[in-house]
């Protein structure tokens, strides 16, 4: 069976050494390995205000703290992701607020937000769903009208560009994921980008119990109590070996996505995702819409292809059942979004087959 997720790792002769020597250094907690990890991330996409953290759920409860997201306020957010989107919203007691979305890309819809905007909103929750980009033109036109803050969750969309740059130096706050089925693992782990030094500092005291780092522990002042959630030597080591190949690796997801772009166009029952103006998807999941899309599933899987819709909907969740509300485009988006396999693992001959079994139709 194709999957359709499969975690990248390095090859062995690159990655045992270097985690051998920092298992056995005497320093496997938050040390030189981590800042040498973030100074890599970094330079990768393209911002240098970045830290390293124990997973991307960590990123965003940093991120909403960061902001100061608490109870009494409004977050708007998308149903169309994965859990921890929104229970991390929830964490802080303040309330979700849904966005309908587009329902030919299952991203947020720039229009509903904007009508769902109030003087209680806190923060805009994008999230790039599967690695295509939303509609940063307009939410950035939204964000600079309201002067809301934008959060990108960009979990899925490493690699994902708007405006010819990485993702990661658009917004306020910019979120990655690096768990096990990410197009780069750390096993776990994840990051957090800024677009300033303040929010960076902040954010930097709030991954360790809220103590300052630059002080000794000693003479150390917690103003406002803090998480436990920053990376370690032995996953940064992982993290630095891994992206020495990364934009190899992504550079396959993007090739096979945009050959699915081509060769699936103008095929019965299919409905390519349209690509935002000034955005450019990681095909992290190839993501598209199919007719009677069961029989699709089933007839990929008899054919040794994995194929899914892959995420639940977060709105009928019962820890969110007070923001429950009327999502159209996201009832009909639900109904015919499916991933196919499109990751580094699937070469050419592959996705030639694929594209065949789907033209044969189902
Ligand atoms: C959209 C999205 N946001 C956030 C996360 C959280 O990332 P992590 O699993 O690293 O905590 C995930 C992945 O699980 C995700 O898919």
């Amino acid at each position: 069976m194709i999957p359709l997720v499969k975690p990248y790792i390095a090859p062995t002769e690159e990655m045992m050494p270097r985690v051998e020597k920092i298992l056995y250094s005497g320093y496997i907690a938050e040390g030189q390995a981590v800042y040498d990890f973030e100074r890599e991330f970094g330079e990768y996409i393209g911002n240098p205000l970045v830290l390293a953290l124990n997973s991307g759920t960590a990123a965003l409860h940093i991120a909403l703290t960061v902001l100061n997201v608490g109870a009494g306020d409004e977050v708007i957010s998308t149903p169309m992701t994965a859990e921890p989107t929104n229970t991390t919203i929830a964490l802080t007691g303040a309330s979700i607020v849904w966005g309908d979305v587009d329902a030919r890309t299952g991203l947020l819809n720039p229009v509903d937000v904007r009508r769902k905007v109030t003087a209680r909103t806190k923060a805009i929750m994008l999230v790039h769903y599967a690695g295509m980009v939303c509609d940063m033109d307009a939410f950035n036109a939204i964000s600079e009208e309201t002067g809301i803050p934008i959060i990108e969750d960009s979990a899925h969309c490493l690699g994902g560009k708007y405006n010819g740059k990485m993702i990661g130096s658009n917004s306020r706050v910019t979120c990655f994921s690096f768990q096990a089925i990410k197009q780069m693992t750390t096993v776990d782990g994840g990051a957090i980008s800024f677009t300033s030094e303040e929010d960076m500092d902040k954010a930097r005291k709030l991954r360790w119990f809220g103590l300052d780092k630059k002080v000794s522990r000693l003479e150390n002042d917690i103003k406002r109590a803090g998480f436990k959630y920053g990376m370690n030597n032995v996953n940064a080591t992982i993290g630095s070996v891994q992206l020495a190949h990364i934009p190899e690796v992504i550079g396959t997801y993007i090739s096979n996505g945009k050959y699915y772009d081509e060769a699936l166009r103008n095929v019965d029952g299919v409905t390519l995702v349209p690509y935002y103006l000034h955005t450019e998807p990681s095909y992290w999941l190839y993501t598209m819409k199919v007719e009677r899309r069961d029989d699709f599933i089933r007839m990929m899987e008899g054919q040794g292809i994995m194929a899914a819709p892959l995420h639940h909907r977060s709105d009928t969740h019962s820890v969110f059942a007070a923001s429950r509300c009327e999502l159209p485009q996201m009832e009909e988006w639900y109904r015919h979004f499916v991933h196919i396999p499109c990751g580094w693992w699937v070469g050419k001959e592959d996705r030639e087959r694929i594209v065949e079994v789907i033209k044969r139709g189902w």
